[in-house]
């Protein structure tokens, strides 16, 4: 198994994670590429090493590169309104140009428009939309463009908060996406998010759905779990074990590789994390107020450790579709709308329901 240094940490290879995204931006844009999956699987920097190590690769790719990107992530910003959306990728087209001269990835990360012009988006007189559309055909100029958004979620917390003003932005910016793939097929788009709430929502929108393409990041399948585990001198016991308390979770796995090189006990390691996973989930069924969402969540950990999923029904309990969405907000469950199951965010929470459960 293949691991280099990306951003001075060990990267483990994703090799067909990165053949599709590398394929799917080589096409014709067509439809809005919707890259979800459970928290902390990896998504972001998936495509960060994808748009750096493989869009961008080329030097100087700014003269002569192959591809336009743009990689907007909304984490961490406080978009309360339409001008901190605004402010949040648009900068203005002097100091973008500074930033450029600076900074070459800071400068994938906004877009620069004339002053003049952004008064006027501002104060809504200009379309910002329209507006993006130019600079991009004006920058790409032949180029495959993409633009990314990661952390899309943000944009439906407004949305939630804001009522409707907000619920109109989110709306035009989604039309804003259809129209660049579908419509125009001017440039990519990719959407990230970990929030399958939010995705079940555009799932079950048909315009959307019918414009957009699903595509999920899981964590690491056991096999390729087991060949990195084995590189790093774990015994097959040993495997079973780690593979037994955290799955595929990367980040987990890195602490367990580190755990053990600083002398730890394996087990005890692995216990402690289940049990803190634990004490998270106790924590929130203390603050729940509502009985039906305990249930429902009852529920579902038995189906889960019976089954290795929850399988969702047409005519699901109300029960469960709380508790689905109390505990997906707070990432101790994982919904996949499209395959209809529920399972732990990741493995370790599995381990710490049969704590909530009990023998
Ligand atoms: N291929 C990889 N090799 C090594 N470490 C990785 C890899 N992918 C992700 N990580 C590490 O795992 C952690 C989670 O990754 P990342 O933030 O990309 O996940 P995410 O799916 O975007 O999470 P979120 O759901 O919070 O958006 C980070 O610390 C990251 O450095
Ligand atoms: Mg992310």
């Amino acid at each position: 198994m293949k691991i280099e240094v990306y951003r001075r940490a060990p990267f483990v290879d994703r090799e067909e994670e990165i053949d599709f995204l590398v394929e799917w931006f080589n096409r014709v844009p067509q439809r809005i590429l919707w890259i979800y999956g459970p928290k902390s699987s990896g998504k972001t920097t998936l495509i960060e090493y994808v748009i750096e190590k493989r869009l961008l690769a080329e030097k100087e790719w700014w003269k002569k590169g192959k591809y336009w990107v743009k990689y907007i992530n909304l984490r961490g910003k406080l978009i309360i309104s339409y001008r901190s959306f605004l402010e949040s990728f648009i900068y203005p087209e002097d100091v973008y140009r500074e930033e450029v001269e600076r900074d070459y990835w800071l400068s994938l990360k906004f877009i620069g428009i004339e002053r003049k012009r952004l008064k006027e988006i501002r104060k809504r007189e200009r379309d910002l939309f329209e507006e993006i559309t130019e600079v991009i055909k004006k920058e790409a100029n032949g180029k495959k463009a993409a633009l990314i958004v990661d952390e899309i979620q943000i944009l439906r917390d407004l949305y939630i908060k804001n009522g409707n003003g907000a619920r109109e932005l989110l709306k035009e910016f989604l039309n804003f996406c259809v129209r660049l793939t579908k419509e125009t097929h001017l440039s990519h788009v990719a959407i990230l998010t970990s929030n399958t709430i939010f995705i079940d929502r555009i799932y079950n929108d048909a315009r959307l759905k019918e414009t957009s393409e699903f595509w999920k990041v899981d964590h690491l399948k056991k096999e390729r779990v087991r060949e990195w585990l084995r590189e790093e001198g774990f015994g097959e016991e040993e495997i079973g074990l780690v593979w037994e308390y955290v799955g595929g979770s990367i980040s987990r796995l890195i602490k367990v590789i580190e755990a053990r090189k600083s002398g730890r006990d394996l087990k005890e390691h692995l216990e402690r994390e289940a049990w803190l996973a634990y004490t998270e989930i106790v924590e929130l069924l203390r603050k729940v107020e509502d009985r039906e969402v305990k249930e429902g969540f009852r529920k579902i950990c038995e189906e889960i450790l019976r089954e290795g999923f929850y399988q969702v029904k047409s005519d699901e309990d109300k029960k469960i579709n709380k508790a689905i969405e109390y505990f997906s907000e707070r990432e101790i469950l994982f919904y996949d709308p499209l395959e209809l199951r529920v399972t732990g965010n990741s493995r370790v929470y599995e381990k710490a329901m049969e704590r909530v459960i009990g023998p």
